[in-house]
């Protein structure tokens, strides 16, 4: 499939098939006629107009208004949405004093072996990060799920195909020009939230990340991701549109993949954030005087 075509699928703007004459906004045929009344909006218009999600599908054969969303994979069955309670972290910790002079491999190690809070007690794996250790690109979610934990890698489960191929729309990638990280290292749980202590036990590796990677832009995934980065307890929808900064880093808030499995109208919305992040990128390479094709070395 073509990339342009792939996009207006997989973002959400393309066709949305609806059973003739149910849509709020058809009107009706001519009388008489005999034909099914005609839709007046273009199909995503009409999406992102609506305050829900519509319960429609996106494929000509199978055109059912009252269709149910698409079943989500139960792996990606997570408590992350623009409703889940605040998470600016509250607590203060100690912070191992070597941390900011690790370099990779022992960050890694540490991380591998990490036993600072009760999640080390159930994990499966750790999960550390994966992409280019040297992106300029980096995104941040908020902590492993059940095929992570198993796997040892971040967004692998649905919400992960979303997320490359949303990636991919700006021809970026985990394989080659993208870092990929979690707030939290291990699975809480049952997926339920982390608490406050261990967000602020687990930061300091994800601050020594950012400082290794060194990232132009960083993408944060959902409200959890953004509150804890940014330490606000705003909602996605005050927190997007803006570009903030972690650690002299600028930031871009976005919705988290999982939620926008469930959400259509917001791949829209989660498309212009990804626009935004795009856009400051190309400013911060055009405030380093380096053209966007210049290779590793210069940007760096
Ligand atoms: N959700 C996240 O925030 N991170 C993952 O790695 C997987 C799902």
């Amino acid at each position: 499939m073509a990339l342009d075509e792939w996009l207006v699928e997989e973002l959400g703007f393309g066709p949305v098939w609806v059973r003739r004459g149910t849509h709020a906004d058809a009107v009706p045929a001519p009388a008489g006629s005999g034909e099914a009344p005609i839709e007046t909006q273009p199909a995503p218009v009409r999406a992102a107009m609506e305050a829900e999600p519509v319960a429609v599908e996106n494929q000509a054969d199978t055109a059912d208004a009252r269709a149910p969303e698409p079943p989500v994979a139960p792996d990606d069955d997570l408590p992350w949405t623009d409703e889940a309670p605040s998470h600016a972290p509250a607590v203060t910790v100690d912070v191992p004093e070597d941390i900011d002079a690790l370099d990779w491999a022992t960050l890694s190690e540490r991380v591998a072996g990490c036993e600072r809070c009760r999640l080390c007690e159930r994990r499966t794996n750790t999960v550390f990060g994966v992409g280019d250790p040297e992106a300029d690109w980096m995104l941040i979610g908020e902590a492993p799920g059940e095929n992570e934990d198993k796997q040892g890698e971040p967004f692998v489960g649905q919400a992960g195909k979303l997320l490359d191929n949303m990636l991919r729309a700006l021809s970026l990638s985990r394989e080659s020009n993208v870092y990929i990280a979690n707030v939290i290292k291990c699975r809480p749980p049952g997926n339920r939230n982390p608490e406050p202590d261990e967000v602020a036990r687990c930061e300091p590796y994800l601050r020594r990340q950012v400082e290794l990677v060194k990232p132009k832009v960083i993408v944060a995934l959902g409200r959890f991701a953004a509150q804890s980065l940014l330490r606000s307890e705003g909602s996605i929808a005050s927190l997007r549109g803006q570009v903030h900064e972690y650690r002299g880093v600028p930031v871009v808030v976005t919705y988290h993949p999982a939620y926008l499995l469930r959400s259509l109208p917001d791949k829209a919305k989660a498309w212009a954030d990804l626009c935004l992040a795009r856009k400051t990128y190309a400013d911060a390479l055009a405030a380093l005087g380096v053209e966007a094709g210049a290779d590793k070395a210069a940007r760096r």
